[in-house]
């Protein structure tokens, strides 16, 4: 079987390498930088602009690709699953139309409410940043300010976090164009992602995910530091009766997208808060989660292929997909000064190997060194029985790497997770 996989970053280290465990699996990669973790996988690579359509769909045709993955939102947007298919080639990855449950966060919002489905905070879709403002000045209560489009996470500002109304108003005319307004979440956040089949779920492991730059979730937000999951697959802060309504939420999703004639296929990532009322929907993404597809697929024991082939027929089923039952601890390193004013680039040495698995992100490698470039460099994931062990594993090799990078030692230690559990409880 001949894969192509998309994108250049850790999770597209991760879907490789998750593709690379089975036999006789033929694997071409297209990324913008060579990613040494892919490049060492890889029998064949493009060196090209994820977004270059015309330019991937002819490298596909030409390696004579049985299935094409996708790991970015970017080319998503960009209509490559449906140029691929104009070519004949089938993508685990939604349509132009479908990703817009991720590329057009008024889309995403307008679906839900035409559906009734649950977990939609109230918001409000501006074209004009004046009549953004207006609602901001004359709402009660704190609110979100973010553009419509894709930002990578780094585009909220969130009234009683980073801004205060006027703070809100004013980031609301820095952005001029669609704006999305919606109320402020107060709670834990949480990750689940689906495998889609169009009609079919079959959920994954749940993730908590870290955007926040520094310690203790201070500083400015960032594509994710760091994630971690647990053995049981679920999370401590999160209930039997809340993972059921994100996963029933997740599944409206689904069924409403058929419905509307834009099926979803692929990974739906669902960004919830755990409120105090229950799960509300932050976002959906269109993909698997950087740094979260770390976490899920160094545990998924069974083929990648196989379950991206159910989703693109539509015969998923949930005999098709398991996960050993053990926890995981992504730690991300980054560039100092990541994500305003990254350093430049410069070298850095990741230690000796150790038991964790490394998965590599945007760094170069250039006379048997590698070098950090402007976003996440590397990320290492440790596995366990528990949390503990797991958060080990992964912080000793995290220690171990030398150069201008830091990390978020925190992430994943159980006295990050007390003060998570400690906050569910207090709002609850
Ligand atoms: P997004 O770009 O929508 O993924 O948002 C990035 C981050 O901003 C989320 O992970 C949350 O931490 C925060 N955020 C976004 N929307 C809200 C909201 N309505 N209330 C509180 N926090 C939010
Ligand atoms: N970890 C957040 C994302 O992938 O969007």
């Amino acid at each position: 079987m001949k894969y192509l996989v998309v994108g250049g970053g850790g999770r597209e280290h991760a879907i490789t390498a998750a593709l690379a465990r089975e036999r006789e699996t033929h694997l071409a990669a297209v990324m913008a930088t060579k990613n040494p973790g892919i490049a060492s996988i890889a029998d064949v690579l493009l060196l090209a602009r994820e977004t270059a359509v015309e330019r991937v769909v002819g490298f596909a045709v030409d390696q004579k690709v049985d299935l094409v993955l996708i790991g970015p939102e970017a080319p998503l947007e960009a209509g490559l699953v449906d140029a691929l298919a104009g070519a004949g080639i089938p993508a685990f990855g939604p349509t132009r139309g479908a990703a817009r449950i991720e590329t057009d966060k008024a889309y995403a919002r307008g679906l839900m409410a035409r559906h009734g489905i649950a977990g939609c905070p109230d918001y409000q879709g501006f074209s004009d940043a004046e009549e953004a403002v207006r609602y901001i000045r004359d709402h009660p209560g704190d609110l979100a300010v973010k553009p419509v489009g894709l930002t990578g996470g780094k585009g909220v500002r969130v009234m009683g976090e980073q801004v205060d109304r006027e703070g809100a108003c004013a980031y609301a005319r820095e952005l001029g164009g669609p704006i999305v307004v919606e109320e402020r979440l107060v709670g834990e956040e949480f990750t689940l992602q689906a495998f889609v089949d169009g009609t079919h779920l079959v959920p994954m492991p749940l993730v908590q995910d870290h955007k926040r730059a520094f310690e203790g979730d201070r500083g400015p937000n960032t594509g994710g530091m760091g994630s971690y999951s647990m053995a049981d697959h679920g999370l401590p802060f999160v209930e039997r009766a809340d993972y059921d309504a994100a996963l029933a939420i997740m599944d409206a999703v689904v069924q409403a997208m058929a419905a509307e004639g834009t099926p979803f296929i692929g990974v739906l990532y669902g960004q919830f808060m755990n409120t105090a009322a229950g799960p509300m929907v932050i976002e959906f993404n269109a993909r698997f989660g950087d740094p979260e597809a770390m976490n899920v697929l160094t545990l998924l024991s069974s083929d990648l292929g196989a379950i991206a082939w159910r989703c693109v027929d539509g015969t998923l089923g949930a005999s098709a997909v398991s996960f050993r039952p053990e926890a995981t601890v992504c730690k991300y390193l980054v560039p100092e000064g990541y994500p305003d004013a990254p350093g430049p680039s410069a070298p850095i040495d990741p230690g000796a190997p150790r038991a964790a698995r490394l998965y590599y992100a945007n760094v170069e490698e250039c006379d048997g060194r590698l070098w950090t470039q402007r976003s996440r460099t590397l990320a290492f994931v440790g596995t366990g029985p528990t949390l503990e062990e797991a958060e080990a594993v992964a912080e000793a090799a995290a220690a171990g790497v030398t150069g201008p990078v830091r990390y978020r030692r925190d992430i994943g230690t159980r006295s990050l997770l007390e003060q998570r559990c400690a906050h569910m409880r207090s709002i609850r």
